[in-house]
């Protein structure tokens, strides 16, 4: 995906990377157990400043430079989750699993032969406006690829700790807020001028500003 508009996301609009880190720091470092593979990583803009000392290798299917804060003991791949072989100790996936759960038998497979002690993922919770829009876009036949859970991951894993937030998205413009909500949020690439027209109209009527709230969780899973 387009980095840049990913970093703009996250570093401007969106307060939901400091609130991540924030609780992690509090609360989850004693489940992040090495070597921690963050799939997904982008710019690992969350467990850098979160675990430097812990072992972490991030990956990501597009090419990251180094970010001049790497820690020591944290490296940086380009490589498809799928094609990762190695050992982990705790899998950390942060917005990510809408990319590679088009398989939920593939990607619970995979997951097993990577076989870590502790999965931690970051999602969407969908019971605020992002739910909504999930169903207008389902009853209009949009294709879209929103994060949604998946009932049957992680197999062989019990949840044994979930910490819910809410973060907020606030763009200049309702279009400059509904052209990111289809690109990052729901993974549109492409979009025909009529539902694009109609997917508009829907954010007009439901928002009286560029502003959501993304109400999400960070759930713990281990072995069961
Ligand atoms: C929405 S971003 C999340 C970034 C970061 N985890 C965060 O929460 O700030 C999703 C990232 O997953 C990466 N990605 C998508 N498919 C992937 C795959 N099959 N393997 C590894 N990374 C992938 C994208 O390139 C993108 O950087």
């Amino acid at each position: 995906m387009d980095q840049k508009d990913l970093k703009n996301f996250k570093n401007i609009q969106c307060d939901e990377n400091s609130i991540i880190r924030d609780i992690i720091s509090r609360e989850l470092k004693p489940y992040f157990t090495e070597p921690v593979l963050d799939v997904g990583s982008s710019m690992g803009d969350i467990l850098i400043p979160t675990i430097p000392e812990i072992r972490t290798i991030h990956i990501d299917v597009d090419k990251i430079e180094n970010p001049k804060n790497t820690p020591k003991g944290h490296t940086f791949l380009q490589t498809n989750f799928y094609d990762y072989l190695g050992d982990v100790g705790t899998l950390f996936m942060a917005h990510v699993l809408q990319y590679i759960d088009d398989d939920p038998i593939a990607l619970n497979k995979k997951v097993a032969s990577l076989n870590p002690d502790t999965i931690i993922t970051v999602t969407n919770r969908n019971d605020d406006f992002l739910g909504k829009f999930i169903s207008f876009l389902e009853e209009s036949d949009i294709p879209h690829n929103a994060e949604v859970r998946i009932p049957s991951f992680p197999q062989g894993y019990q949840k044994v700790k979930s910490t819910p937030f809410t973060a907020s998205f606030k763009a200049k413009t309702l279009e400059e807020l509904f052209s990111q909500l289809m690109y990052v949020i729901f993974d549109i690439r492409s979009l025909d001028q009529r539902n694009r027209q109609l997917a508009y109209k829907f954010v007009e009527a439901e928002l009286s500003e560029p502003q959501i709230t993304l109400n999400q969780s960070i759930d713990v899973y281990q072995r069961a």
